[in-house]
């Protein structure tokens, strides 16, 4: 499939962001990169470009409202205005509560959260005057569950969710041909793991099943093309959601258990170990990160999620067998 749409995407130098840029300009579409390092950035641009796509950036910090518009009208003067809109930009600390500092949780949100809605209303002001658009939120199953070690992330995922959740009402309430979608992910073979600040012993790493961002990077390309209200990717983010709604006190014992250590590897924190909480990380913008071994490069969940018809049907066959079974329970 060919496609000529002008995309912008934030968090886009490294991980999920980056393997989404990728992905929109193998089909032909124009992708316009935003984050804080500028090497990052042009170190993405230069690979996109290597395969014939076509790609410009800009450097902004998505907390910082102004720096973002002026990205985004640098982007736009190169590629046009948006046609799609993919907020992705992340960072997050590993750290029980009671020993993170304010200005580390206020970063956290300021980054995941405000970072998410100042993306959305600069996307908004574009796609109004041309009354068009779609906008993808990059969700996680932490949005649904939250686990011990990242409440600031966790809160800030569940914030994007009431925040978009408001304004879909307000785009029905207008009649607005703006579309908004959430493709809330599994766990992800992302940087943000050789990055993020921690506070515990042992070095982080993403709750199993693993999968590679690529995999992410195609559900929000098919999310673009197919707005849907939300989309669950990985068969892990079906059971924390559905579990989460229909056993939440159950769930907070599994995960004090399973999620504690869950988050960690086996090896040391090393003592001068950097972070990107507070300014980029030079040196380690990829696409992956270090767990490509163990990581899935498919989700047959999400084959199905492409085609709710298929979930319709297993399900009124599931719900026949079950009427039936109890049926004939109690007319034997
Ligand atoms: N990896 C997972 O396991 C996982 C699971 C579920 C959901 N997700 C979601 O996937 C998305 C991407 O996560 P990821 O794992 O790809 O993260 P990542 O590897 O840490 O990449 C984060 C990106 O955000 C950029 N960024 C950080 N702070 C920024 C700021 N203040 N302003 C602008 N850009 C900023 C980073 O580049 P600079 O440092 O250059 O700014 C980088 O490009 C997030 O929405 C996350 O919630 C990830």
């Amino acid at each position: 499939m060919v496609s000529e749409r002008t995309v912008v995407i934030t968090g886009a130098s490294a991980g999920v962001g980056r393997a989404t840029a990728l992905a929109f300009a193998r089909r032909g579409d124009r992708v316009g990169l935003i984050a804080r390092s500028a090497a990052g950035l042009e170190d993405a641009c230069r690979e996109i470009t290597r395969e014939g796509g076509r790609a410009a950036w800009r450097a902004a910090d998505v907390g910082d409202p102004a720096a973002l518009a002026d990205a985004a009208s640098g982007i736009e003067d190169d590629l046009g205005p948006p046609d799609v809109w993919v907020n992705s930009a992340m960072v997050t600390m590993l750290a029980p509560v009671a020993v993170m500092t304010a200005p580390e949780f206020d970063q956290v949100a300021r980054v995941v959260f405000l970072g998410t809605v100042h993306g959305t209303m600069e996307a908004l002001t574009r796609m109004r005057r041309r009354g068009r658009g779609t906008i993808v939120q990059v969700g996680s199953a932490l949005a649904y569950r939250s686990v011990p070690l990242q409440s600031a992330y966790c809160a800030s995922k569940a914030a994007i969710r009431g925040f978009t959740d408001s304004l879909r009402c307000e785009l029905i309430h207008d009649g607005s041909p703006i579309r908004l979608s959430v493709v809330h992910m599994p766990a992800l073979n992302t940087p943000q793991f050789s990055w993020a600040r921690t506070r515990m012993e042992r070095t982080p790493q993403p709750i199993p099943p693993i999968f590679q961002p690529e995999v992410a990077a195609r559900a929000i390309v098919f999310a673009a093309d197919h707005p849907r209200r939300e989309y669950w990717v990985g068969f892990s983010t079906v059971q924390a959601i559905l579990g989460n709604r229909i056993a939440p006190a159950l769930l907070d014992r599994y995960m004090a258990r399973k999620a504690w250590d869950g988050q960690m590897t086996g090896d040391v924190v090393a003592g001068d170990r950097r972070d990107n909480l507070f300014a980029p990380l030079e040196g380690l913008h990829a696409t992956r990160g270090a767990f490509s071994a163990r990581a899935r490069k498919v989700s047959r969940q999400f084959a199905f999620e492409r085609r709710p018809w298929i979930v319709a049907v297993v399900s009124a066959f599931v719900l026949t067998v079950a009427v039936f079974a109890v049926l004939g329970a109690l007319l034997a």
